[in-house]
């Protein structure tokens, strides 16, 4: 099954504090960005790349798609204030497609078979996003004291990829927009519609490229993988 992919890459990486956009930053002598695209670029399902970026970063950009030959994009639309900002401005540019996934830039090891599953279930029932089981124990806390232990059972740890039916996300994002609502990510826009998000089980390591210490973590990762 065929499908285009949104990645956001419009971030100001504050948190990493590198000075410079975080997807910029080398992770085994490659740019963090690249890594990203690579996982699409070499997955015969996806047919589009949307790429959302400043626009004082488009033209390195551009060098960098050229040098690492990635050919799948067919747009970088101005990024905007917040990630639901940009992911939207990508979503307006898109001709009509089946499926669209939506992944953080800052998420360089997705795998196949995630991507494949999402892809999977969000053509059966509209909406589905990855995560993986809370592994700690989940208290909910108010000006530092406990005022819950939260049943772990059923807290899962979102991320990205987010897979939908394509009238289904535009819909969402445009209501959004409409009303004025921010949410922290695609899912929440659907729920508000009242259609379900089904979960993907993914995987640990698909982590999002945060802080400085993730650079450690991802660089393990890829060692990891390459023995
Ligand atoms: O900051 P954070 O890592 O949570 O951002 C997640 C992704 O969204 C990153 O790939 C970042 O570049 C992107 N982003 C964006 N536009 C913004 C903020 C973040 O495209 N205004």
């Amino acid at each position: 099954m065929q499908y285009e992919v949104v990645l956001p890459a419009a971030g100001s990486g504050k948190r990493m504090g590198a000075g410079q956009n975080k997807l910029f930053l080398q992770l085994d002598m490659k740019p963090i960005l690249i890594h990203t695209l690579e996982a699409f670029q070499s997955d015969e399902n996806c047919t589009g790349i949307w790429l959302a970026v400043k626009p004082e970063e488009r033209e390195y950009i551009r060098g960098l798609l050229e040098q690492y030959r990635i050919t799948k994009v067919k747009g970088l639309p101005n990024g905007g204030k917040e990630r639901q900002h940009s992911v939207h401005s990508c979503i307006k540019e898109m001709q009509q497609v089946e499926i669209v996934l939506v992944h953080d830039a800052a998420r360089p090891f997705i795998t196949k078979p995630t991507i494949s599953r999402l892809v999977e279930v969000a053509q059966e029932k509209g909406a589905a996003i990855a995560g993986v089981k809370a592994k700690d124990t989940m208290k909910k806390v108010s000006d530092g004291v406990i005022i819950e232990t939260v049943d772990r059972e059923s807290l899962w740890m979102i991320q990205t990829p987010q897979a939908f039916r394509f009238d289904l996300i535009q819909q969402a994002e445009d209501r959004a927009e409409a009303q004025g609502f921010l949410g922290t990510d695609e899912a929440m826009l659907v729920e508000r519609l009242g259609h379900q998000v089904h979960i993907v089980e993914s995987t640990y390591d698909n982590v999002k490229i945060t802080t400085k210490e993730d650079l450690i973590f991802g660089e393990a990762i890829l060692k990891h993988r390459s023995n």
